[in-house]
C-alpha cells in the first residue's frame, strides 16, 4: 500500500473550493507533507483534453452516458498517471474532485443511479478510495448565483437550479453513506471559519509535524 494520504474536496460549484484549497495546501505543508495539487476532470494532458470535450458549451448533444464515461475515463488516467505514483511517494495528495462528484452530478442529477457510476468508477480507479473527503455543504441556490456573479457560466453551470438541487441531494445521500469518510462542512460561514472546521477534521489523519 502506498504511504502517502489522498485527500478530495467536493461541494456544488460556487462552494468555495478554489478559496479552501491553498489553504489547505499550507496546513500540510506545515505538517510536514510535500503536497500535489490536482483536480478533475483534468489533472493530466490527456484528462484536461477530455475536460475540453466535457465543459464545451457548443457540446449539447453530449449524452448523460457518454459524459459519465468521460468523467470516468480522465479519471482513470489521472489515478493512474498522477494520484498513484504521487502516493507512492508518500505525497499528500490534494484532489480538487473525485468520483463522489460523479456520483452527485452524473448519478443523481442526470438521473443515471447511483449503482451504474459507482461501478464505471470502481473499474476507472481500480477501488482507490480517498483516505477523507472535505464536502463544503452549500445551499444550491447560493452556490449558483456565486458562480453566476464572478464568471460566465459553463455547460453545466447554465443547468437548470433544480439539477443543481439533485446534485445537493446527492452529494447528501453520499455524506449519510460514507459518514466516516465524508466530513461535512457548513460552506456558509466565513472564509476563516471554514479553514478552522476543515484544519479541524483533517489534524486526525495527518501525522504529526
Ligand atoms: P470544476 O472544475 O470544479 O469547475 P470550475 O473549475 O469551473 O469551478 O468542475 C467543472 C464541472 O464539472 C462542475 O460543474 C462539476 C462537473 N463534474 C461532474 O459533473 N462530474 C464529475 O465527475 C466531475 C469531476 C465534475
Amino acid at each position: 500500500m502506498h504511504k502517502g494520504i489522498f485527500i478530495t474536496i467536493e461541494g456544488l460549484d460556487g462552494s468555495g473550493k478554489s478559496t479552501q484549497i491553498p489553504r489547505i495546501k499550507s496546513f500540510l505543508e506545515e505538517k510536514g507533507y510535500e503536497v500535489l495539487l490536482t483536480r478533475e476532470p483534468g489533472g493530466t494532458i490527456i484528462g484536461e483534453k477530455i475536460r475540453q470535450i466535457l465543459l464545451d458549451k457548443n457540446h449539447k448533444e453530449l449524452s448523460a452516458i457518454t459524459e459519465a464515461l468521460l468523467y470516468a475515463a480522465s479519471r482513470a488516467q489521472h489515478v493512474e498517471q498522477v494520484i498513484i505514483p504521487a502516493l507512492k511517494e508518500g505525497k499528500a495528495v490534494l484532489s480538487d474532485r473525485f468520483v463522489d462528484s460523479s456520483i452527485a452530478y452524473q448519478g443523481k442529477g442526470r438521473g443515471l443511479g447511483f449503482k451504474a457510476i459507482v461501478d464505471i468508477n470502481e473499474f476507472a480507479v481500480c477501488g482507490l478510495k480517498p483516505d477523507i473527503t472535505i464536502l463544503l455543504d452549500i445551499d444550491p441556490e447560493v452556490g449558483l448565483n456565486r458562480v453566476k456573479a464572478v464568471k460566465g457560466a459553463d455547460r453545466l453551470e447554465q443547468e437548470k437550479l433544480d439539477f443543481h438541487r439533485r446534485v445537493y441531494e446527492g452529494y447528501k445521500d453520499l455524506a449519510d453513506m460514507y459518514s466516516d469518510r465524508i466530513k461535512v462542512i457548513d460552506a456558509n460561514k466565513t472564509i476563516e471559519e471554514i479553514s478552522r472546521q476543515i484544519k479541524d477534521k483533517l489534524n486526525n489523519i495527518v501525522r504529526k509535524g
